[in-house]
């Protein structure tokens, strides 16, 4: 009996300091991944500049109509990774927040957030980049009433990450950084926050599931300010 209550005791034990360890380790992990979306940032800035100065030779290199389905592969490839990827997140973690388990929230948060740093971000300024060459290569973006409308909705899903989803997560990593592994469930304002997640994240999703629409059917429309 006692020796059954011992196992019982450091059971607990040792499932807790896996989800402390595992909050520890996400900490670590954010800053890696800072470090990695800065370097795309900088690519993104660098290429920019770049194609300032050399306006010409950029010019030159896109006006190769034999460039145009790689470009436009790699921006399929990238936006159906990073779209997949954003609907698969909200779906897992609704899922984990119905499960009500510590573990298997922590886990699935700590997992997803991993994917959006590592994988997504890159697949976003990927998706930007062969965007914007597509574009340059397709038409005046000013005159194509679907291409505005998909550029608008794309920023527009941009903004409400932006406002709503990072001030979110930085509270949700905050109160982490403070669970108390000895409690079997996590604090009132952790699972609110994470509950308000999904729709913040469903905002940001739908915007691109219009953009997603756009691109394919190309609809032909003005917008009343073009
Ligand atoms: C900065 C943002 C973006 C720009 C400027 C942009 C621009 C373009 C352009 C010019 C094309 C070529 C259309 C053609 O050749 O017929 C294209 C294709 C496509 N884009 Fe985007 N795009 C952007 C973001 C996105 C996003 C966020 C998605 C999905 C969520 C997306 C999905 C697609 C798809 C599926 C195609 C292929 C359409 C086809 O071949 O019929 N794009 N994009």
């Amino acid at each position: 009996m006692i020796d059954n209550l011992k196992i019982k005791v450091v059971k607990s034990e040792i499932h807790q300091s896996i989800i402390y360890s595992e909050v520890i380790m996400k900490q670590e992990s954010t800053k890696k991944s800072k470090t990695i979306l800065y370097m795309f940032l900088s690519i993104m800035a660098a290429m920019i500049v770049l194609g300032i100065i050399f306006n010409t030779e950029l010019k030159e290199l896109l006006n190769r109509p034999a460039l145009y389905p790689h470009v436009l592969f790699l921006h399929i490839a990238a936006v159906t990774l990073f779209f997949a990827n954003a609907v698969v997140g909200i779906l897992w973690e609704h899922k984990s927040l119905t499960s009500g388990c510590k573990e298997v929230i922590i886990h699935t948060y700590n997992t997803v957030s991993w994917l959006d740093a590592r994988v997504s971000s890159p697949l976003i300024i990927v998706s930007v980049i062969t965007g914007i060459i597509l574009t340059v290569m397709y038409g005046d973006i000013m005159e194509t009433g679907w291409l505005l409308l998909a550029f608008l909705l794309f920023l527009l899903s941009g903004f409400i990450w932006i406002i709503s989803d990072i001030p979110t997560q930085y509270k949700i990593k905050k109160i982490m950084g403070n669970l108390d592994p000895a409690a079997d469930v996590l604090p009132q304002e952790l699972t609110r926050l994470l509950k308000m997640r999904f729709w913040i994240s469903l905002g940001g999703v739908i915007p691109l599931l219009v953009v997603f629409i756009l691109m394919v059917y190309k609809p032909g429309f003005s917008l009343p300010f073009q």
